[in-house]
């Protein structure tokens, strides 16, 4: 045998993220190992003030079990405050499986793991994240009735990216609506960092209302594809170059961190408005875009279209439905610039007081104690 002395350091570690930080406030997470498939997993359940807590399942390497534990906790607190904001009857949580999905993936494990969501009782609900497909929630649906995501031929509502690109166009047209007076983009030049599978459709949705668009993305087939389709889009060599070129409005449609010191600074638009989650580098930016009059539509209100879908599917995927949830951004967008006015605070701060003002008015309501889907 080897060493069994308990970690004592790492177990601290997570004790106080959990009860002592400012991150603390969650209500359960469960730490779930199934040793026959590999499976290390994390279910964060942030709150069910509001009902069910729903999030995604990213499945990752993580450098350290701490680092899980810790992701876990900041991703299920980010969904309590964009699923109170996308208007949803359900809490925050989220659930990272450790470990590098190519290597360890297997049939056996997800089986492994939807068992665990199933312990919850539908106190938690899975969807897919970073590393996690339709085919996985196929899989992991096999052993629990909680698991949203999944493909069409299982009933479910496939891939997200749709609603999540026509949440983005509301919550452009909704700051267009505030800076300039019309809900449009028509005449206004976007540039789309990221043509992937939402930053392809959003490009469709701006090309229909009439704007004028650059893109990049690091990968060429991406821009190939819609220059292809549209020869009037033109393309720049990187993001950096991007937010250089003269734009009404930037959309970091690719990774997080888009809005840093550097790129505040040299930002020519006037509006940023994408689907990239966590845009904001560190806290202060928002501060810095407000003090340089150019109006940020928080990224977690806007691109909530997908969390939208799959909460959808819980009731039997109607996409109609779902749309007309996901067309509500645009006046949540609107609602959240007119406090930040009001209030004289950025746009990503009055979205948090929003959401906490609907989540202690879901828990005033004892939504709480219903917090069990399907049930
Ligand atoms: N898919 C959804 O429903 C959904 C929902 C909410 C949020 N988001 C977020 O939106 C963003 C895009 O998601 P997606 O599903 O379209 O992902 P995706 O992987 O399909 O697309 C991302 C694109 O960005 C490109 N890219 C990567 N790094 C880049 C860089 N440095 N510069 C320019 N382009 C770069 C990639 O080549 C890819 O084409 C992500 O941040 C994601 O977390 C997606």
């Amino acid at each position: 045998m080897t060493d069994v002395r308990p970690t004592t350091e790492a177990a601290g570690g997570v004790l106080q993220t959990l009860f002592r930080s400012e991150q603390g406030g969650h209500e359960q997470v469960v730490l779930c190992q199934d040793r026959a498939s590999g499976l290390k997993a994390v279910i964060a359940v942030h709150s069910t003030a509001l009902g069910p807590a729903l999030g995604g399942t990213r499945f990752y390497p993580y450098a350290s079990e701490d680092e899980a534990v810790q992701d876990a906790l900041n991703l299920s607190r980010g969904m309590s405050y964009k699923n109170a904001l996308a208007g949803l009857d359900h809490g925050g949580g989220k659930a990272v499986i450790i470990g590098d999905p190519d290597l360890i993936k297997t049939e056996q494990l997800l089986l492994a793991y939807g068992r665990f969501v199933a312990s919850l009782g539908g106190r938690y609900v899975t969807a897919c994240d970073v590393g996690t497909y339709v085919q996985d929630m196929d899989v992991v649906a096999r052993t629990n009735r909680w698991t949203t995501g999944r493909s069409p031929e299982q009933g479910g509502a496939g891939d997200s990216s749709v609603l999540t690109a026509f949440g983005v166009f509301q919550g452009m047209r909704a700051a267009a609506q505030t800076q300039w007076g019309a809900p449009t983009l028509r005449g206004r030049r976007v540039g789309v960092a990221g043509v992937g599978k939402v930053g392809h459709h959003l490009v469709e949705h701006l090309i229909e209302d009439g704007a004028e668009v650059v893109i990049t993305d690091v990968r060429a087939e991406a821009v190939e594809r819609i220059i292809a389709r549209h020869p009037k889009v033109t393309a720049v060599t990187d993001a950096d170059v991007l937010v250089r070129t003269p734009l009404d409005v930037y959309a970091p449609c690719a990774l997080g961190g888009a809005l840093n010191d550097d790129s505040v600074a040299a930002l020519t638009a006037t509006v940023v408005c994408g689907a990239a989650n966590n845009q904001l580098a560190h806290p202060g930016v928002e501060k810095d875009l407000a003090d340089r009059g150019v109006l940020y539509a928080p990224d977690y209100v806007v691109n909530a279209g997908g969390v939208i879908q799959v909460a959808d599917e819980l009731h039997g995927f109607d996409f109609e439905r779902a749309k007309a949830k996901a067309a509500k951004i645009f006046d949540t967008t609107l609602a959240i610039f007119d406090r930040a006015k009001a209030d004289g605070i950025p746009p990503a701060v009055a979205a948090d007081r929003l959401a906490e003002q609907r989540m202690a008015e879901g828990k005033a309501e004892g939504k709480t104690a219903r917090a069990t889907a399907g049930q």
